[in-house]
């Protein structure tokens, strides 16, 4: 089989090349280097840059047209396509290709396959890396069962704007959270092996700093320090780059006054020189000809050149490479090691695929293609329910509503309660909004024949015909935000008549999946104006009232938190989401989740983010105008802070013990903490380490999460924990940027969310 597989490399080659009568020696296939050698001394200008076109199906150019292109040897790999059938003519057309060099394929699998998962924002509120870890296995077979061999994943980018609508595609605040989910996602995405039949390349993104565009604005400018920089945003790339991510994707912003793209500095001296990445760097979207938009390139030309000259290896979309690659080579603008550089690597990268040895290794024979794409048996549900579970995040539990009686009548209502559509969120590559459980679904299974659920939509998701249209044109396959026609006052009466006959109402709100996606940044968090007088004429029934809150990203929840007796976030939850709400919200499950991201007051107090740089003049309670850092006319500090989040059972900690109260460098510290849950259900919890610096050469953050570790205890158990911490926890960039621990006192603090939390003191010798 695999003979035959490599024939058309052998024989292609020999009819078509100038080598017709005298075949070129087989591939050297047991050895990387030798092999691309091999093949940059056998290519011809036009097909190495053939090589560094990335392609989208659908949208670049007819279908039609592209198995002619790539059989043209004009096409280095394609995203867009997803399912074997189709991707097999395409790599057909590559083995017919001169050389034949196949091809790969790519696609944003970002939070599950077929199967999806809760959206990545509410992964990282499992803090859970074994559920996280589940999430990018199940994914990585599924993708790779449909003939795919990249995802454009994980995405790692920083965030602490919540107006920014990728939000909720990456993990939350926190670098140390976020780098130790990029490197779980990697490992977890590629297998033990890359070259694995179900393994798939993970390409981080978005390299660099993409999540802090001024004011939470998408594509907008990105201008920070370097020290803030290396402290905060660009750990979690270099995480997912240790973990031997095969690809990095370029972020489409400025970097301090240079577009990613065209960014010498971020793409060779850190991530190539400091950094060690061999892999693959692809652009995003359209990057190279934006160049010119944003104004480093007065054309096409220098476009090309600056990227390429950058570290640009594969262009994704552009035709500028095609266009404009051979004359710069050709006049001795772009010396043509570059280029073979940049095709070595994709090269490289198809070779770490497997693809070289089989070029079918994730498409299969055609006899073995799954009858149904979508058929139930190719998902996952067991393993999606579970991860839904464990991302839920319980933010207020007023006289312990819930968890809610099986016999109760419930009242559920609001726009998001039998939504499948959003029940997948923003990105969710293959998955069908008719396989997912909506709450509706998840509850009427849960409570069975023992209660009742009353159904009423209460509101649309919003009735601001201007956002309607917005959210409908963003690139859905048809219109996703559906309103009901009915008068907004009529929808709500209803849904008062079924509080009115429920023993408690359950209110899905918050937002429609597309409202958290690329290119919806918001100025505002509230919940739409629809929503809020739903939620305000509920109140009014004096019925207890649960909030399951749909969203991704934080919203502003003041008026919630202080009106609605329970409040549940589930984000947006995938699949298995109904019921997954619903094991917790009929307390099936105990809910463990914990904000991996501060929700602000409001859009006025942005940001928020807890490990901000100690103050000269930090805000102190007392007197108006007290000259301290505040906004005079909201309380200080975030509603919910990052790692907050309730159980329905109790935990308590202990104070920290230390093993010492000197550390010498080269030697490790270990704290200890004992945990008791003193309640009386079973639940889990997440114990949280943070550490102060409490003199540096530089200004350093009130605390820095250093470790956490999540455990289930039982009723009344109680659990010693242990962390070892070491001199490499203390380090930071100082104002030189060398990487040090200064000596002097630092503070552990313990808690179960940033804010409570116990401190001990220790000295760097
Ligand atoms: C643009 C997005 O910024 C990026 O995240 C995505 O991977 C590509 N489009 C491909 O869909």
């Amino acid at each position: 089989m695999m003979i035959k597989r490599l024939l058309p490399f052998v024989l292609l080659a020999s009819a078509m090349s100038p080598y017709a009568f005298a075949a070129p020696p087989a591939l050297p296939l047991d050895d990387r280097q030798a092999l691309i050698e091999t093949l940059l001394e056998r290519m011809t200008l036009a097909e190495k840059i053939g090589q560094l076109r990335l392609i989208s199906i659908g949208s670049d150019m007819p279908r039609e047209r592209i198995a002619e292109e790539i059989a043209a040897g004009r096409i280095g790999a394609t995203f867009n396509s997803v399912t074997r059938t189709d991707n097999r003519p395409m790599q057909d057309a590559a083995l017919r290709s001169r050389l034949g060099i196949p091809i790969f394929f790519a696609y944003d699998v970002i939070h599950g396959h077929r199967t999806i998962f809760p959206i990545s924002l509410a992964l990282a509120s499992s803090w859970d890396l074994e559920a996280i870890a589940l999430s990018g296995r199940v994914s990585a077979i599924e993708a790779s069962a449909d003939g795919l061999d990249l995802t454009f994943a994980p995405m790692v980018d920083i965030t602490r704007d919540p107006r920014w609508g990728r939000t909720s595609e990456g993990f939350g605040e926190d670098p140390y959270l976020v780098s130790q989910i990029a490197g779980t996602l990697v490992r977890t995405y590629q297998g033990q092996r890359l070259s694995a039949s179900d393994s798939v390349m993970a390409s981080v993104k978005h390299f660099a700093l993409y999540g802090a565009v001024e004011g939470g604005r998408d594509y907008n400018v990105v201008d920070m320090s370097p020290q803030r920089m290396h402290q905060d945003y660009l750990p979690p790339y270099r995480a997912a780059v240790d973990a031997g991510a095969g690809g990095v994707m370029v972020a489409l912003n400025t970097v301090n006054g240079m577009p990613a793209s065209a960014n010498r500095w971020l793409l060779r001296d850190l991530l190539r020189d400091d950094w060690g990445f061999r892999g693959l760097n692809i652009s995003d979207h359209g990057a190279i000809d934006e160049l010119l938009r944003h104004g480093v390139a007065p054309d096409g030309r220098t476009a090309a050149r600056l990227a390429i000259e950058a570290g640009i290896d594969l262009s994704m979309h552009d035709s500028l490479y095609l266009q404009e690659l051979p004359g710069l080579v050709e006049r001795g603008e772009v010396p043509i090691e570059l280029i073979d550089q940049a095709v070595g690597r994709v090269l490289g990268a198809k070779y770490d695929l497997g693809l070289f040895h089989d070029p079918y290794l994730r498409i299969g024979k055609a006899a073995d293609d799954p009858v149904e794409v979508n058929a139930e048996s190719r998902l996952h549900r067991d393993a999606a329910r579970q991860v839904a579970r464990d991302s839920l995040v319980l933010l207020e539990n007023r006289q312990q509503t819930l968890p809610l009686r099986k016999e109760a009548t419930i009242a559920l209502v609001g726009p998001l309660a039998d939504s499948h559509v959003d029940m997948l969120g923003s990105w969710s590559a293959a998955g069908v909004a008719a396989q997912t459980v909506t709450l509706r679904q998840g509850l009427e299974a849960a409570v069975g024949a023992t209660g009742q659920v009353i159904h009423a939509r209460g509101a649309n998701v919003t009735d601001d015909p201007r956002l309607i249209e917005y959210l409908n044109f963003l690139n859905w396959d048809r219109p996703e935000v559906t309103q009901d026609p009915r008068p907004p006052q009529a929808m709500i009466d209803e849904a008062v008549r079924a509080a009115r006959e429920a023993d408690v109402i359950v209110a899905a709100v918050g937002e429609s999946r597309g409202m958290s996606h690329e290119s919806s940044s918001r100025t505002s968090l509230a919940l739409p104006a629809s929503q809020q007088a739903l939620l305000e004429a509920l109140v009014a029934t004096g019925k207890p009232l649960v909030v399951v809150l749909m969203n991704g990203r934080p919203l502003q929840l003041g008026w919630v938190k202080e009106h609605a007796d329970a409040v549940l976030e589930t984000w947006f939850s995938g699949t298995e989401g109904g019921h997954a709400i619903a094991d917790v919200l009929l307390g099936e499950h105990n809910p463990s989740g914990k904000l991996p991201i501060s929700f602000p007051r409001s859009v006025g107090q942005i940001p928020t983010y807890y490990n901000h740089p100690r103050l000269g003049r930090p805000y102190v309670e007392g007197r108006p105008g007290n000259y301290t850092s505040q906004y005079f006319d909201e309380s200080n500090g975030a509603l919910y802070p990052f790692g907050y989040g309730l159980s329905y059972t109790k935990f308590e900690l202990s104070k920290p013990q230390l093993s010492g109260h000197k550390l010498k460098r080269g030697q490790n510290l270990e704290v200890s903490v004992t945990v008791k849950n003193t309640g009386e259900r079973a639940g889990a919890t997440v114990v949280q380490l943070y550490l102060q610096d409490l003199v540096g050469s530089s200004v350093r953050p009130v605390k820095e999460l250093k470790r956490f570790e999540k455990l289930m205890l039982e009723p009344g158990e109680t659990r010693l924990i242990r962390f070892e911490l070491g001199e490499s926890d203390l380090k930071f960039h100082d104002a030189k940027l060398d990487y040090v621990a200064e000596p002097g006192e630092f503070e552990v603090q313990l808690g179960l969310d940033s804010r409570a939390v116990i401190s001990e003191r220790f000295e760097l010798l």
